[in-house]
């Protein structure tokens, strides 16, 4: 089990119940938080530009049609986030689902797709905001000198903004959330302004006509533009040629439009610092990206309907060219503005999530353990400054801004493990409390994965062979180092170790400890209630030197070290259950173990729904947490 890089991660020591002292993060959100951390991640540069653009060169008015594909692709993903975000609130998000129900080697390759739609897409935004930021000063008239000129706004190469705007954010970050978050407020309600003054007076210069015809016929494709993995295998059976427009154009441009609502799957990564995370994080998913899909369409309808498609110009910043090409040319600039604005917040956020997805594959031991160390904030300071800095290399070498699908498609790999992670979970774990389910889930699960797999198969050959070669890169660095410092696999292999430590038999006088409701039945008979199944007899039985042994058992690898405290402390020795040195040892065969064939089961402990008190795990917790003191909210709170 200790070398299998398929092993599992128990959902109760994911979120840090099983073994208790997990650091987690600084509790700072709230619902209306996370709502503005989606708004804020998802409005940018996929409304901004590249709604235009799509417009423009693949689908026409008909791009409305696509904003509604992938809205719905990307809400039927969201319902699974919630749910499994309900049941495993923890920083990594799809990262951390994949972990508790797939193993870990999927566990990295998801994690691995996450970084790359991080790092890449705020390397993507923040190009796009040094173009947009240069373009605002000169919209403003400001005098900006020759030299300085052609080091801002540039596509590529060296980047002045890029460069600026991704070393404050990070160092923002990595200084404290909450500085960020009071700034994300500001941000976020500034760009839903723009966005609404968009729609509005975009609506007054409104003309059906330019809507006609809703789907262009269809055409060619430019050459060069490359083809889709979906048009090479048409190609190659049918012998067709890639086409633009007409209702392939529209299908093709939805992935591409995906971008836009690219970030409410990050939402799910601030679940260690959100209060009451299995409640809010499901909420903060499903409103935030409601409201992106309808503040979309609006901008959709209003932006084909100012102007006809064919003179949408896709190499400029296309929103503000169709009001300049409308004669309302002050909102331009109003539209410059709010893309700086809007931009900076979507760096913010994807620079956030990237961070926690990096702390949390560190603590788990699958990049270096150094980068989970949170200072006295409880900010994940090292991995917000390797992950920022990751971005900032990134922004200034390679050309990103023509990267943008392959933001897509580690988005898309990521969502084709939550609907299947949901299902593989309620079928190993039906016992866990789920605040959020997802209606009919095979039926929906089966279709999210195949309109996900639909959308990435209208991704280019090129993004996929890109997508391939990082994923190869991403297997051959676990092979090498995450597989051997897993902490999950040093936690099993010294739990292995364990039993040779028992006492074969253990002494009279012991105290029986644990979760079972009362002694042993007469005649050894199983105990009721027994959430390990009635196992071996020394794991329920204190005796010194016994599994339950501080000084015995395994220093606990994911959290501090317990402080001294006498043994016998609350919760178990309260119990009525618990009746000291003058209960007996279990005597007579060893009762049926119902766990025996499934031992993921039995060590991911027991059934924490209300009816079913919290698993205390192999190692009941004891003693207090580092962090007891610091989150009451989520703890008190947390239906767990
Ligand atoms: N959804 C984000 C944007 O459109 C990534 O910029």
């Amino acid at each position: 089990m200790g070398n299998n890089m398929f092993r599992r991660m128990p959902v109760e020591q994911a979120t840090g119940q099983l073994y208790g002292g997990r650091h987690r993060l600084r509790v700072a959100f709230r619902t209306r938080d996370l709502i503005v951390l989606g708004l804020g991640v998802m409005i940018g540069a996929g409304i901004f530009k590249i709604a235009g653009v799509q417009a423009a060169t693949t689908a026409g008015p008909a791009v409305i049609l696509s904003f509604v594909i992938a809205g719905l692709v990307c809400l039927l993903a969201a319902l699974f986030y919630a749910e499994l975000a309900s049941v495993v609130p923890v920083a990594g998000s799809a990262y951390s689902y994949s972990y508790v129900a797939f193993g870990e080697l999927w566990a990295w390759v998801v994690g691995w797709a996450l970084i790359l739609e991080m790092l890449l897409a705020a390397s993507v935004v923040a190009r796009a905001w040094s173009v947009f930021a240069a373009q605002a000063l000169s919209d403003f008239g400001v005098p900006v000198p020759s030299w300085l000129a052609d080091l801002i706004g540039q596509p590529k190469g060296f980047d002045l903004f890029a460069l600026g705007i991704l070393l404050l954010l990070v160092s923002m970050l990595a200084t404290g959330s909450r500085l960020g978050l009071r700034t994300l407020w500001f941000m976020v309600l500034a760009k839903v302004i723009v966005i609404g003054l968009v729609i509005c007076v975009g609506l007054t210069f409104f003309d059906p006509g330019n809507l006609t015809p809703f789907v262009p016929e269809a055409r060619p494709a430019a050459e060069g533009s490359g083809q889709t993995v979906l048009d090479a295998v048409l190609g190659a059976v049918t012998d067709s040629t890639p086409q633009v427009f007409g209702i392939w154009g529209v299908l093709a441009a939805a992935p591409a439009i995906a971008f836009a609502y690219i970030g409410f799957d990050l939402i799910a990564t601030a679940a260690e610092e959100t209060e009451n995370a299995p409640r809010n994080i499901p909420r903060g998913i499903i409103i935030s990206l409601v409201l992106t899909v309808v503040l979309y369409l609006g901008v959709a309808v209003t932006m084909v309907g100012m102007i006809s498609y064919d003179k949408l110009d896709p190499s400029g910043p296309v929103l503000a060219v169709a009001f300049d090409a409308a004669g309302a040319s002050v909102m331009g600039k109003v539209i410059d503005l709010g893309a700086v604005l809007g931009l900076t917040t979507v760096i913010l956020v994807l620079l956030i999530a990237l961070t926690r997805v990096v702390f949390s594959m560190s603590r788990d031991g699958l990049l270096p353990r150094g980068l989970a160390e949170t200072h006295r904030y409880g900010v994940p300071f090292r991995a917000a400054w390797v992950s920022g800095g990751a971005a900032i290399v990134m922004s200034q070498t390679i050309d990103v801004l023509t990267l943008e699908q392959m933001v897509v498609i580690g988005t898309l790999f990521a969502f084709l493990f939550v609907p299947a992670g949901v299902l593989a979970l309620r079928r190993d774990r039906p016992d866990l409390h789920r605040p959020f389910r997802v209606p009919a889930a095979p039926l929906t699960a089966a279709l999210a994965i195949g309109a996900v797999a639909w959308l990435m198969l209208n991704l280019k050959v090129q993004t996929w062979t890109y997508f391939l070669v990082w994923m190869a890169l991403g297997v051959l660095i676990y092979l090498v180092y995450g597989r051997r410092k897993s902490q999950l696999r040093r936690l099993l292999t010294e739990e292995q170790a364990v039993p040779a430590r028992r006492p074969a038999a253990a002494p009279t006088g012991s105290a029986v400890r644990g979760p079972g409701a009362g002694g042993p039945p007469p005649g050894g008979a199983p105990y009721p209630g027994d959430r390990y199944g009635s196992g071996p007899q020394p794991t329920e039985t204190y005796s010194p030197g016994g599994p339950y042994d501080r000084a015995a058992r395994p220093a606990d690898p994911f959290g501090a070290p317990p402080p001294p405290r006498p043994y016998l402390s609350q919760p178990y020795s309260s119990r009525p259950t618990d009746t000291g040195p003058q209960q007996r040892p279990r005597q007579g065969p060893p009762p049926h173990d119902p766990y025996a064939a499934d031992p993921y089961r039995r060590q991911s402990g027991g059934y924490p729904t209300p009816e079913h008190p919290p698993a205390q795990g192999l190692y009941p917790r004891d003693y207090p947490r580092e962090d007891d003191q610091q989150d009451p909210p989520y703890r008190d709170r947390n239906p767990w």
